[in-house]
């Protein structure tokens, strides 16, 4: 039987909560007279809390004290927070539950690969926590994506090795990291902004339970990319 080590990415893969994100820091970074792009906003998906806040005065030549700094932290997770706590099951994107059912049914290994650190209490409010076999999350990591550390303690609480592991993306950050720790990435997103991944799906419902299965018995691997048109 094969068995491969599957880890989903969290925000904008699993459950629309990247718009969340974006709402909240962007009325953050309004309150402290900074605005961004969307386009900017690529950049924060994916990382970390503490990384977001340093990009969002960099970009606009701010600087804070420590005290502030946590203070804007806290207050940009409240307001998230209070999005999080209207979720339910309807907020789960379009096939992502009907692929871990396929892929828990095909008895293979299932791990959740986050930067957020309210990733547990998410997965209980939409009722997909038990569908994992591990969590790593914004808890259990030192270093923020694109280092490849969330994913590869993902495949060690897998037991399975890197190179046997597929993650989902939706940031540029999140599918650096997947292929740093040499892991098979997939964007869930658009072409031009992940085009860094060895295969891009808008979303599940563009990937096909034969490719699954290819990934699956290692007929689809990292180093077919440049061949493999399955996905265009
Ligand atoms: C990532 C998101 O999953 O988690 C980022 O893409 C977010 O936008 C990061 O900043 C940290 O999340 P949280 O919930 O710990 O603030
Ligand atoms: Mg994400």
């Amino acid at each position: 039987m094969h068995k491969k080590g599957f880890i989903f990415d969290l925000d904008g893969v699993i459950v629309d909560t990247a718009k969340y994100h974006f709402l909240a820091w962007k009325r953050l970074a309004n309150s402290i007279g900074v605005d961004f792009s969307e386009t900017q906003n690529e950049q924060l998906k994916g990382v970390s809390r503490v990384r977001s806040l340093e990009k969002i005065l960099e970009w606009g030549n701010k600087s804070l004290s420590e005290g502030e700094f946590m203070k804007l932290m806290g207050l940009k997770n409240n307001e998230y927070l209070s999005y999080i706590d209207q979720m339910d099951d309807s907020e789960i994107l379009p096939d992502v539950s009907k692929t871990l059912d396929f892929l828990i049914e095909k008895e293979q290994a299932i791990a959740l690969g986050s930067a957020s650190k309210n990733a547990t209490p998410i997965l209980k409010k939409v009722n997909l926590l038990e569908k994992f076999e591990a969590i790593v999350d914004g808890n259990d990591v030192s270093k923020a994506k694109p280092n490849p550390e969330v994913f590869l303690i993902g495949a060690e609480l897998l037991k399975m090795k890197p190179e046997n592991c597929i993650v989902f993306e939706d940031s540029v950050a999140g599918v650096q990291a997947a292929n740093t720790a040499n892991m098979i990435s997939i964007g869930i997103g658009e072409k031009e902004v992940l085009y860094e991944a060895d295969y891009i799906f808008k979303d599940f419902t563009e990937i096909s339970s034969e490719f699954l299965e290819a990934l699956i018995s290692g007929d689809i691997n990292k180093q077919q990319k440049k061949n493999v048109s399955i996905n265009n």
